[in-house]
């Protein structure tokens, strides 16, 4: 049986191979897009501005780019993949000053109760062994009257069950000769970042939309909103998307 650090490891190790495709222009795109372009913050750019944040599950650490250019005072990061904490870091250099990475578990966050005024986790609990415990942990780290930004997969769609389909295969087709293929397919190492995530992460949990929501309303968070992802933009109805990316903005009642 794999312990959750063996699994916690395995994901980071995975991502890491993915983020290291990336130049850094390319980053720099992925970045840019990640707040105000793909699921829109429904926020002014002084949202972040000489703001303390966290970012659990930070990968190449896109998300703490835009943070900091949008004027955060700190940003902390956390990822249990050291290639993804090496990313992380590398890639904002410019701003060390302002960052904090470090190898360490949404599942056992090293901070203080009430340390941050924005929590961000997009994309990360879904692939840990205790998405709840990971989701109480980011509550608990998060100052009342501070914002959280949670990011998980939606169930259902005909996209989540090719996925699983693929999913089939991925004890049988080495990693690498998936990648050479993708990367025949397209230059967009978007495109490459998906398909190899989709396939061979260790653990993907998928959420109704409600499932979510109980999870909020349990914790007592407050000013609850799902944010739009651009999916429908790409003719994707609910017959192919599902319950679509559940991405919620809410607040911790003061
Ligand atoms: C899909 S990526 C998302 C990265 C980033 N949040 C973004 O939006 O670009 C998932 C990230 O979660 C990290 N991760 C997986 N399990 C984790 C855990 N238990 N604690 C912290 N990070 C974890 C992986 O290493 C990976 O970098």
């Amino acid at each position: 049986m794999n312990t959750d650090q063996e699994i916690a490891t395995t994901t980071g190790s995975l991502y890491a191979s993915i983020w290291d495709q990336f130049n850094q222009s390319q980053w720099e795109k992925f970045s840019d897009d990640h707040f105000f372009n793909w699921s829109k913050l429904p926020v002014d750019n002084t949202f972040f501005a000489d703001k303390v944040c966290l970012d659990a599950g930070s990968g190449s650490g896109r998300a703490v780019r835009s943070m900091l250019i949008h004027g955060a005072a700190k940003v902390c990061a956390i990822d249990m993949g050291s290639g993804c904490v090496r990313n992380t870091k590398e890639r904002n250099s410019s701003f060390s000053d302002r960052l904090e990475v470090q190898l360490a578990s949404v599942l056992d966050i090293p901070y203080p109760d009430n340390t941050f005024d924005i929590v961000h986790c997009d994309g990360v609990l879904h692939h840990t062994t205790d998405p709840k415990r990971g989701f109480r942990e980011l509550v608990r780290v998060l100052k009342p009257g501070g914002s959280i930004i949670l990011g998980l997969y939606g169930r259902g769609g005909l996209m989540n069950f090719a996925i699983y389909a693929a999913r089939l295969f991925r004890h049988i087709i080495p990693q690498a000769l998936t990648l050479a293929l993708v990367k025949r397919v397209s230059s967009d190492p978007v495109f490459w970042y998906a398909v190899m995530d989709c396939m061979y992460v260790p653990i993907r949990e998928n959420y109704y939309e409600a499932d979510i929501l109980q999870w909020l309303r349990e914790a007592s968070l407050v000013n609850i909103q799902r944010l739009d992802s651009n999916w429908g933009a790409y003719g994707m109805g609910r017959w192919m998307k599902g319950e679509g990316y559940i991405k919620f903005l809410a607040e911790k009642a003061r």
